[in-house]
């Protein structure tokens, strides 16, 4: 006689039988076939395994996030132990696979994605450090781990770029950035590089120092443009890779529209209901000066290369969103949620004011 369905069972609508389709065999020669199990969600197992490099930062977290909620097991490699902590939870009990790696260690990095299907390679830095300098990062250490993919039979490669690298380009992040390419390209040759604009979200280094430092976003008289993009609109495109089929493409995720850094600036006082920064703009040879006298101090300042950037417009290419099947989203809906915390306690509550128009941009 047939048991009565499990509260699981009925939730799901469907019974927990197991059939030859939940069998997940991977082209990775290191891994062994897996059985799906449960229906999507946190304590599921889709029979996926996923490597993050980079899941420390930023988008890592978001991405992990995803995965680990559509039930793919995600090594995490991390350098310090207070960085991964919080993506220890985003998974069931033996869901996220905290590594301790070195991005110059090839043995650590071979280890850490031994058993994936996919690799994702989301490493990067901002700014130069004493130990890496953009090169290093962004060139020899992404060329580094798509070669180590490539020879471990990992079928599946996503590498994150950035929607201006440019080998013309006048900053130099940019320039390594698109020698990065390059070289994952050689070393990988169904790569997937991904080029998302500028991210905004909770953590970002857009909306959040804007509100802190308008001052160096004024620089150019705050008419740069760029094209802000959610995170979680970037980091849903990564994820959706797990589902997708090899893709040896390079895809540019920008966000919806385009605006200016004055516009941004506005749209952050409106927020954040203080007034407009009246901040003069300082001229780029005296911001370039203070940047490299700062560089001394041990914490990151503003860069000599930042403040290059600062100068330097958003490609206007084409975005692939409906490769990945995600919209992307504006940043007003968003505005608010990310910039409420620089609000006064008197201003708190009270709901958004956005600025009167955008400046409609060619
Ligand atoms: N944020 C944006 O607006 C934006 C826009 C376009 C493209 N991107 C690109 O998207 C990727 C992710 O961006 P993000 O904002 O998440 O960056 P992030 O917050 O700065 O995180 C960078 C990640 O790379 C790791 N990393 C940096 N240098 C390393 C090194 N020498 N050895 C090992 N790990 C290293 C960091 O590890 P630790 O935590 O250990 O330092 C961290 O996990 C980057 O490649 C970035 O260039 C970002």
């Amino acid at each position: 006689m047939l048991s009565a369905p499990s509260k699981i069972q009925r939730l799901a609508g469907r019974p927990l039988r197991r059939g030859y389709h939940d069998i997940v065999t991977s082209k990775n020669p290191n891994k062994q076939p897996a059985i799906q199990y449960g229906p999507p969600g946190r304590s599921a197992i889709s029979g996926q395994v996923a490597t993050v490099f980079g899941c420390t930062g930023f988008l890592g977290r978001y991405l992990v996030a995803k995965l680990a909620k559509a039930g793919t097991q995600v090594v995490v490699p991390f350098r310090d132990e207070e960085e991964k902590r919080h993506l220890k939870v985003m998974g069931d009990l033996g869901q996220i696979v905290p590594m301790e790696w070195d991005l110059r260690n090839e043995q650590q990095t071979a280890e850490c994605l031994r058993h994936s299907d996919v690799v994702y390679n989301l490493v990067g830095r901002n700014y130069e450090t004493k130990n890496f300098d953009f090169d290093s990062v962004h060139v020899t250490g992404a060329k580094s781990i798509a070669h180590i993919a490539q020879e471990s039979g990992v079928s599946k490669f996503i590498h994150v770029s950035h929607l201006n690298a440019s080998l013309d380009s006048t900053s130099e992040f940019y320039r390594s950035k698109a020698q990065g390419e390059i070289e994952v390209r050689e070393a990988f040759s169904d790569a997937t590089i991904i080029r998302p604009a500028p991210m905004f979200g909770y953590e970002d280094r857009l909306l959040n120092n804007m509100a802190v430092w308008p001052i160096w976003w004024k620089l150019n008289h705050a008419q740069t443009k760029i094209r802000p993009v959610h995170v979680m609109d970037v980091a849903q495109a990564l994820n959706n890779f797990v589902q997708l089929p090899v893709l040896a493409q390079t895809l540019n995720l920008p966000g919806p529209s385009t605006v200016t850094h004055e516009y941004l600036l506005d749209l952050i006082a409106a927020m954040t209901c203080r007034p407009p920064s009246r901040a003069p703009t300082v001229p780029k040879a005296i911001a370039l000066a203070l940047s490299k006298a700062s560089q001394s101090i041990w914490w990151p300042t503003l860069s000599p290369d930042e403040v290059e950037r600062r100068y330097i417009d958003d490609s206007q290419v084409q975005g692939d969103w409906d490769v990945v099947g995600v919209t992307p989203e504006d940043v007003e809906p968003y505005a608010i949620t990310y910039l409420r915390r620089y609000r006064s306690a008197e201003h708190y509550p009270l709901p958004p004011v956005f600025p009167e128009s955008r400046p409609v941009i060619n």
